[in-house]
């Protein structure tokens, strides 16, 4: 049966839904299944250049992440990061479309009252829909150039790729050891930047592909690892939100990274009963608050600036210390 609430929600100069075609099938499969829906963002007039480059203008720029990709002899994916406080947004949407860059407007859904309008729209059909309570969803805004790949990760909390303008490739792994090791979700929990996992090409013959194009978002079981390659210039949202089997989690894999690298244990999260992995989740937030373990800040370095007249649009600048 084809689920249809139009009119209920609606957002300035926008009335109608978001979500296209959603049925209790998906309903069924949702945070438990990957699976793509069709999707209106492309119609709210927010997603266009123009508009993106007048919100590039405005963005905070502690909030706006912009990357290109460095020629690491080992680390096939590591990023560079720019300082681009004095370039204005056409210049950034230029560099995206016909330079090599990445940028992420962190947080741009919840910052700008326009957006957040279409957030809320987003995730108040979704509860609808689903029949699950209201998300407290945050939610970024991804500009790529055609060349950008994100390296293999996995994400902490639920997460749905709202495509919205371009071709992106997705691959999804499955969510077991073998791809997400137990030490490497630890390693997450006390490391606030670094969260790329162990890849090797072999590991594609396990990978489910999936070919995104304009106006079709994506969502995958928690924690599933992934990657992306972006086919061409690429614009879509991403959200992400926290429930309840997400945050136990999470308190209980910071009890396990305590167990192991302060008690020598070997706990193994899947094998766990609930009892214990309830236990662990107290645990976990306790030793949480007390901080037992340090984080570990990895320290980001400026290294080039975006600028026209340069190759692919990256100047280098003598590196710094990002401190913005
Ligand atoms: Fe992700």
């Amino acid at each position: 049966m084809l689920v249809t609430v139009q009119g209920i929600f609606g957002v300035l100069g926008f009335k109608g839904m978001i979500l296209n075609g959603w049925t209790d099938e998906h309903t069924a499969r949702f945070q438990k299944d990957m699976f793509k829906v069709k999707h209106s963002l492309n119609e709210t007039g927010l997603f266009t250049d123009d508009a993106l480059a007048d919100l590039l203008d405005k963005h905070p720029k502690d909030q706006l992440d912009v990357c290109a990709r460095d020629d690491h002899p080992v680390f096939e994916f590591k990023f560079r990061t720019g300082d681009v406080r004095d370039v204005d947004g056409k210049t950034l949407i230029q560099a995206a479309k016909n330079g090599s860059i990445w940028m992420n407007l962190r947080q741009a859904m919840n910052i700008h009252p326009e957006y957040m309008t279409v957030l809320n729209q987003m995730y108040g059909e979704l509860s609808q829909l689903t029949g699950q309570k209201p998300f407290n969803a945050r939610g970024g805004i991804l500009i790529s150039s055609p060349t950008a790949k994100v390296p293999f990760h996995f994400d902490a909390t639920e997460t749905i790729l709202w495509h919205v303008r371009g071709h992106k490739r997705m691959y999804l792994y499955p969510e077991t050891e073998e791809f997400l090791p137990d030490v490497e979700y630890e390693a997450l929990m006390f490391n606030q930047t670094e969260d790329y996992l162990p890849y090797n090409k072999q590991m594609d013959e396990a990978a489910t592909c999936f070919d995104l194009r304009d106006g079709e978002m994506m969502t995958w079981p928690l924690n599933a690892p992934h990657r992306v390659e972006n086919m061409s210039y690429c614009v879509s949202v991403t959200t992400e939100y926290s429930t309840r089997e997400s945050s136990l989690k999470n308190a209980a894999m910071y009890a396990n990274a305590v167990l192991r690298q302060r008690y020598g244990m070997e706990p193994d999260w899947r094998s766990a009963s609930f009892p214990e992995k309830l236990l662990k989740a107290g645990l976990g937030k306790v030793l949480r608050k007390v901080g037992v373990l340090d984080d570990i800040q990895v320290q980001d370095w400026v290294s080039f600036t975006v600028d026209e007249t340069a190759p692919d649009f990256i100047r280098d600048i003598t590196p710094f210390r990002r401190g913005f």
